[in-house]
């Protein structure tokens, strides 16, 4: 933990190479560079007892693999923060864990600290869930080998949210999902591309028709491609979808 930076991420696991490219490329890697962020990766390992190092066994009961031992994670998190007690809020990732969503990323990026905790899919003792989860997320429907490629995408979409991080702060809020829908279509140079013509009113300068077009643009796509989405943005609108 850095002092004066607006988050402080602290992430165990058993890959700490993993983490390697994501957290020093692009904006992540400027991000912790200025100071604004700050994203320690521990080895589980570290905290294991014996000379082996070992930090899973065999389930109790029988079945295929190896079962994460809760003693290496509670050692690790009391020497991090002196005592369980102390920890910040705490995500274990699992896939029986609520769905990460961007209503969730904004609750964790307001936090001061966190802690992530990547498991391994086979297995990891209930008592980590118990002692130490404050949060169990799950990045989606799907089985990942481990936790540590969802604990870099919360990483990722929480660091953007920290002010400072994106520049220009404004690009943090008018997007997908901030209000509910998805982003409309964007469009550089050149006007015109292998036959296909950027619509003209993004071209006539009209401030407010470009801000109408776009608006529903974002409405029509997200509800030609994400009706459940759609249906969420119009029961807050009202029910009145202004675009019909
Ligand atoms: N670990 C294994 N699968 C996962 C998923 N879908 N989300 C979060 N953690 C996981």
């Amino acid at each position: 933990m850095t002092a004066g930076a607006r988050l402080a991420i602290d992430v165990v696991t058993i890959f700490p190479e993993y983490f390697d490219g994501p957290l020093s490329a692009s904006l992540l890697g400027r991000a912790r560079s200025a100071g604004l962020l700050t994203v320690d990766v521990h080895d589980l390992r570290a905290a294991a007892t014996d000379r082996h190092r070992s930090v899973d066994d065999l389930p109790f009961g029988g079945g295929p693999g190896m079962v994460l031992a809760p003693g290496p994670f509670v050692t690790l998190v009391e020497g991090l923060y002196g005592s369980i007690e102390a920890r910040p809020r705490t995500v274990l990732f699992t896939p029986r864990g609520r769905r990460l969503d961007q209503p969730l990323v904004q609750e964790l990026a307001a936090e001061p600290a966190l802690l992530l905790l990547c498991g391994r899919y086979e297995g990891i003792d209930e008592r980590v869930h118990q002692l130490l989860a404050t949060d169990e997320v799950s990045i989606g429907d799907y089985v990942l080998a481990g936790g540590e490629a969802a604990a870099a995408v919360l990483i990722e979409a929480v660091a953007r949210l920290v002010p400072g991080v994106m520049g220009n702060e404004a690009s943090g809020g008018d997007e997908s999902f901030t209000d509910g829908l998805l982003e409309y279509p964007q469009y550089t140079r050149p006007a015109e591309f292998r036959g296909l013509a950027v619509p003209e009113v993004l071209r006539s300068g009209h401030h407010g028709r470009v801000a109408e077009w776009r608006r529903e643009q974002a409405v029509a796509r997200t509800r030609a491609v994400r009706p459940d989405l759609y249906a969420a943005w119009l029961a807050r609108q009202g029910g009145r979808d202004p675009s019909r």
